[in-house]
């Protein structure tokens, strides 16, 4: 079993996602190689871990390495938003970990075609089981909807450009292999943007992957479903990896952390604000230089955490 993920912010998430009484639970939503909760479940000896993870195949990896913490450490193969809108467990969660995004083992070793630099089948799917690949996308999505997808997800300015590039190639040939589709979008780009910092195809590569799991839907519904479940006092952390997502995170917390406004001689409260949570982190946490010099792929992550104060319940609006 070789590991290939390095944790990120792992001291930080520690930090504020530590247990602060015996026998609590801790939900890793998303647990890749198990890293993050290798870390806890070594340092807590009596805190429990639940690991979830949409890719059975990454989830065999987590089983095997975490084998050494028998039953203290379960496994569910599922979507985090749907396993916290229909939260299957008795207890309730004192904490949850969501790291969001995919793996270097994706990159590297799942042969999905996540990575532009390797020629593999172009999927993309987290869950192979269901759901459309990036090969239906590129391939049957009209060149309006591949170009706003592009946009949106990707932050790509060039999207026209290679939606456009896109649709006149697949008329040739089916889009079948990622490094048929990075070649294609290198070379429907201005020169100087073909050897820029980051490679031409990153941005597309990202907006794809990001339709195909329906990342954005996913974390909107499981923000407000993992706050609803945890414990009064249970504390809540979100490692984010785009601003699309940082932006989503620090909307929601800042709304859930709004007190209600309504005149103290009101009866009842008619604004709609309660005060769900309490922002842990003002400013969202990111990783110090030393951290990014020896892992690369952490330089965007940031960390938000909040801790429950109140039942959801009091947020009419909401429920
Ligand atoms: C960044 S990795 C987690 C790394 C892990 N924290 C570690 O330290 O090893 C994210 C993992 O979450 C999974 N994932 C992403 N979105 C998911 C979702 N909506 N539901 C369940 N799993 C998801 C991916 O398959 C991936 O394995």
């Amino acid at each position: 079993m070789e590991i290939v993920h390095y944790s990120v912010l792992k001291e930080e998430v520690c930090e504020y996602l530590k247990p602060d009484s015996p026998g609590q639970l801790l939900i890793d939503g998303t647990m890749g190689e198990g890293g993050h909760s290798e870390m806890f479940l070594t340092r807590f000896s009596d805190l429990k871990v639940i690991g979830l993870d949409a890719d059975r195949e990454i989830q065999q990896i987590a089983m095997k390495r975490l084998e050494p913490f028998g039953d203290r450490v379960g496994f569910r193969h599922t979507w985090f938003n749907e396993y916290f809108r229909d939260y299957p467990e008795e207890v309730k969660p004192d904490r949850v970990l969501l790291d969001l995004g995919i793996s270097v083992f994706h990159y590297e070793k799942s042969g999905a075609g996540f990575s532009f630099s390797k020629d593999e089948k172009l999927d993309m799917r987290l869950n192979r089981d269901a759901g459309l690949s990036a090969e239906d996308i590129v391939n049957d999505f009209d060149e309006k909807e591949l170009a706003d997808l592009i946009y949106e997800y990707g932050e790509e300015r060039l999207s026209r450009r290679i939606a456009s590039a896109i649709c006149r190639e697949r008329v040739v040939n089916r889009i079948t292999s990622s490094l048929q589709l990075a070649e294609l979008i290198k070379k429907s780009v201005p020169q100087s943007y073909r050897y820029g910092r980051i490679h031409p195809a990153t941005r597309s590569f990202q907006a794809i992957r990001i339709a195909v799991n329906s990342e954005l839907e996913r974390l909107d519904d499981v923000v407000k479903d993992a706050l609803n479940v945890l414990k009064i006092g249970g504390r809540l952390g979100i490692i984010t990896f785009h601003s699309l997502e940082d932006r989503a995170v620090k909307h929601f917390f800042r709304d859930m952390n709004k007190k209600c406004i309504c005149p103290p001689e009101l009866p009842r409260c008619k604004c709609g604000g309660a005060q769900i949570v309490n922002v842990l982190t003002r400013k969202p946490v990111i990783p110090t230089e030393e951290e990014v010099k020896l892992n690369a792929p952490s330089r965007s992550a940031k960390l938000r955490v909040v801790e429950k104060v109140a039942d959801f319940s009091l947020r009419k609006n909401l429920i």
